[in-house]
């Protein structure tokens, strides 16, 4: 088998996930990175066993799914608002929170009853159309990239769906839940084709975290 063979090219989320999936990687006896990395944007084990890509984190599922990645770590919100077609042989235990729809706290039961096309503010524009859609209600879906809480603090929208963990975000800005959307993690993804052409590296990494993991617990 040639060195490539056995070279493991792995998406890792830059921000918020990566102390979680650095540590994780660790204690699976992975040699990983330092958090701070400086501007590398791929940086290989000293063994050249992986490759890490240190990416965006609503890119990992792109490069695992075209297979510039055979693995990657990533949330499963990211994950389905990517649509990609990846295997997820793994969830991982950090990184909890939950898609929500959210509204101003003095119209908690604003959704379906008030607006008949309420505008609603999003990083999550493809579960959020799939969301309304699947309950009739036409809404008019503005992409935001951050911050999403503002939108209906300056008349942008009467309505958000984003990420909630603490609910600190959602309190300090006078919004509150109104339904959840779905429950995320972290977890793993792999590329179909690496997944078995790569199995006697691929399996291996697998089951360390997985072994990690429930020691962990
Ligand atoms: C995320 C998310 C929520 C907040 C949820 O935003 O979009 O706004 O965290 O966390 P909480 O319930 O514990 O407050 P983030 O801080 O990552 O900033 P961004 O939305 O600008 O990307
Ligand atoms: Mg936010």
């Amino acid at each position: 088998m040639s060195q490539e063979t056995h070279t493991l090219m792995f998406a890792l989320p830059k921000g918020r996930m990566l102390p979680n999936a650095l540590g994780l990687l660790r204690r699976a006896g992975f040699w990983t990175p330092d958090q701070d990395n400086g501007r590398k944007l791929i940086v290989e084990s000293p063994d050249g066993r992986l490759r890490y890509i240190m990416a965006k984190p609503s890119d990992v599922p792109t490069y695992v799914e075209y297979g510039a990645a055979d693995l990657g770590i990533c949330g499963l919100d990211v994950l389905r608002e990517s649509g990609r077609n990846v295997y997820e042989p793994l969830l991982l235990p950090f990184d909890y929170c939950r898609l929500s729809l959210a509204g101003p706290a003095d119209r908690p039961d604003w959704p379906l009853r008030y607006a008949s096309q309420p505008r609603v503010a999003t990083s999550f524009p493809r579960l959020t159309t799939e969301f309304f859609r699947s309950r009739g209600v036409n809404a008019e879906i503005i992409k935001l990239n951050g911050s999403v809480e503002l939108g209906p603090l300056v008349g942008l929208a009467d309505l958000i769906v984003d990420l909630v963990s603490t609910g600190n975000t959602l309190r300090a800005n006078g919004l509150v839940e109104i339904r959840t959307i779905m429950e995320s993690q972290a977890v793993l993804i792999a590329n179909r084709a690496a997944y078995r052409l790569k199995a006697p590296a691929v399996q291996p990494l697998i089951q360390a975290l997985r072994q990690a993991i429930t020691q962990q617990s």
